[in-house]
């Protein structure tokens, strides 16, 4: 049976308490869209409020440490996570590998105490506008998987990988639809490589300037599985643009 698209909005370092009231028209929307798999990853002081504004949708957190807990002022663990309502978190988002420096091997690390946690992850590769100038697009990307994909056993049941090419991201620019179905073909192979069967059935979402408007034609791109949202999730009409596309997908 095919799997529901998934739409994941990625609030970065934007929301207060006051924009809890999208989260729950998002959520009583969500609940008419069946068709689609909606959550958002609000930033982490949201995580609690909007779990229990939303019941209905997914509630994730944008990054973790790999630590359980410790001497990290500032960071916030897993398991910490988990015990404020989390069920998934993104790890490896473009942004936190350049504002953070953080390598393949970091990524892995979180995407493992995640798991370890009982948390799903979305891990997040894509290449720069230069890597795909020089052509190295599809190897920047098989390599970040190789380094940054959890081996844990049943990993890839807990896995969805998010490709968001960097210069895609926040510019209104996208990849072709062609260009998106090869990327992701590329991907799905590469998760078999490693996964075996089991990578086949890991959810690949697109991400990268996702709005109402193009989300129709980016959602039915080869291997694409669903989106991951920045600037059109922050308000429950743009989002709901994109959920009522994949839902429409999700009725064929
Ligand atoms: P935009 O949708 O704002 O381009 O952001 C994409 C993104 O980085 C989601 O994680």
């Amino acid at each position: 049976m095919a799997q529901r698209l998934y739409i994941v909005g990625n609030w970065k370092m934007q929301g207060t308490r006051a924009m809890l009231s999208e989260a729950r028209a998002i959520d009583r929307a969500a609940e008419r869209l069946i068709k689609a798999e909606v959550a958002l990853a609000p930033p982490f002081t949201l995580i609690h409020a909007t779990r229990k504004e939303a019941g209905l949708i997914g509630v994730g957190a944008q990054d973790c440490h790999a630590a359980e807990g410790g001497a990290h002022t500032g960071d916030i663990s897993a398991p910490m996570l988990k015990d404020a309502g989390a069920g998934f978190v993104i790890v490896g988002h473009s942004e936190r590998r350049a504002d953070h420096g953080e390598t393949d091997a970091d990524v892995k690390a979180k995407a493992e105490a995640a798991l370890a946690a009982g948390l799903a992850v979305i891990v997040c590769v894509g290449e720069t506008e230069a890597q795909r100038d020089a052509g190295e697009a599809e190897s920047v990307v098989a390599a970040q998987l190789d380094g940054s994909l959890p081996r844990a056993e049943g990993a890839a049941d807990k896995v969805t990988v998010a490709y968001e090419p960097v210069w895609a991201i926040g510019t209104g620019r996208t990849p072709t639809v062609e260009d998106v179905g090869q990327m992701h073909r590329s991907i799905r192979a590469r998760l078999t490589d490693i996964y075996g069967e089991a990578g086949a059935h890991v959810r690949i979402l697109y991400g990268g300037s996702v709005k109402p408007d193009n989300a129709a034609e980016l959602l039915a791109a080869d291997e694409v599985g669903g989106a991951l949202v920045g600037g059109a999730s922050l308000t429950a009409e743009s989002f709901l643009g994109i959920i009522v596309a994949a839902a429409e997908l999700g009725e064929g």
